[in-house]
């Protein structure tokens, strides 16, 4: 059978940084409530950049990783929670045009909030095993502080920008070994952005009422996060036979230290097989598994062969997890 590897990785961080002690000065919170309770002290804000800009800079650097032509990508997939335009056209046709891909290609953007990285390798290796495509794209984008709203503590605090992106493609090694992805709508009012949409098209009401800002009931979601991606994790393990101390590195979801913590003592990972990055990004949504990837990658952690798993749990609810194997070169080996 045809398999599929995650060929290359890369990511971009858009320059700006928005320090706690730069939130300190915009709404009542502190650097010591921050840290204790997420772990995160900095993210990143695009200013004159939209997702798209951020989406193809890291696929830019993807593709080149990849050692494959532009004219190669057969398909691009682009998950985000902040789209340059609500309805059309699709992030994912903006960077494909932005890159001078072929015209032509498949193109389009998905909606599974922060899991939108594991659902995108779920993607993506479908479509190259089943051989109806041969390079798939994949970036997830965010421009999330176009959708916080900067007087709420409680969600600007946790929140950054920034994008990452792969290269999925046939290889007889290095295989995308296993994928879950999951939801539960019945859990949706507790992690929403209510408008624009067909149930609150725009309107000065929905202005007013600021519902076109995430807002989340995050104790509640917190709770359930931890149980589920334990669970989950658990059982993607379970089914292939793998045991914590075979994985190379645990790459999760980047939403709060407290969950990862939770999650890596229940399963008995280490602190030098688990990839943090959230106190320099905060939560970035899509963008938070591949530019921790990223930063593994370029610091000589994730290899070629490095066996990794990858966990996310987000809006809708959406989660998922990934066991892979690496299929890039190593960083030290690019040309
Ligand atoms: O990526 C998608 C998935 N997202 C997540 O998994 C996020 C899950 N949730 C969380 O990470 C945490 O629930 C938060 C970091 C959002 C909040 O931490 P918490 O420990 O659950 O705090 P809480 O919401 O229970 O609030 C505790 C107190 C409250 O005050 P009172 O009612 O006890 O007086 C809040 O008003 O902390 C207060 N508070 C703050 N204080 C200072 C909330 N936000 C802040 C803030 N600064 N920024």
């Amino acid at each position: 059978m045809n398999k599929a590897s995650l060929i290359s990785i890369a990511s971009y961080v858009p320059s700006k940084v928005l320090s706690n002690y730069d939130l300190e000065k915009i709404v009542d919170t502190s650097d010591e409530w921050i840290t204790k309770r997420t772990g995160i002290k900095e993210r990143h804000i695009a200013q004159n950049e939209i997702t798209s800009d951020l989406g193809t800079k890291a696929a830019r650097v993807a593709i080149r990783r990849s050692g494959l032509k532009e004219s190669e990508i057969d398909a691009i997939i682009c998950a985000t929670l902040s789209p340059d335009h609500f309805c059309m056209p699709s992030t994912a046709t903006k960077i494909a045009k932005n890159l001078e891909l072929n015209p032509g290609i498949m193109a389009f953007d998905i909606s599974a909030a922060c899991t939108g990285f594991i659902y995108l390798l779920e993607l993506a290796k479908s479509l190259v095993q089943s051989g109806i495509k041969k390079n798939v794209l994949i970036v997830g984008a965010e421009k999330v502080s176009s959708i916080i709203d900067y007087t709420d503590r409680s969600t600007c605090i946790l929140f950054g920008d920034g994008a990452g992106a792969g290269v999925v493609s046939l290889s007889d090694e290095n295989e995308i070994i296993d994928t879950h992805t999951a939801s539960d709508g019945r859990y949706g009012e507790l992690l929403i952005t209510p408008a624009p949409g067909s149930l609150y098209p725009s309107s000065q009401e929905v202005l007013d009422k600021k519902l076109n800002f995430l807002k989340m009931s995050g104790n509640e979601v917190f709770k359930i996060a931890v149980q589920t991606l334990t669970k989950d994790v658990l059982e993607i393990m379970q089914k292939n036979k793998i045991a914590s101390e075979e994985i190379d590195l645990f790459i999760p979801h980047q939403a709060n230290l407290r969950i990862i913590e939770a999650v890596k003592q229940r399963l008995d990972f280490k602190d030098e097989q688990c990839v943090v990055t959230i106190h320099k990004y905060g939560n970035t949504s899509s963008a938070s598994i591949p530019m921790a990837m990223n930063d593994a990658y370029e610091d000589g952690r994730l290899k070629n062969g490095s066996l990794i798993l990858l966990d996310a749990f987000g809006g809708g609810f959406t989660w998922g997890s990934a066991l892979l194997k690496f299929g890039g070169k190593d960083f030290k080996d690019l040309e």
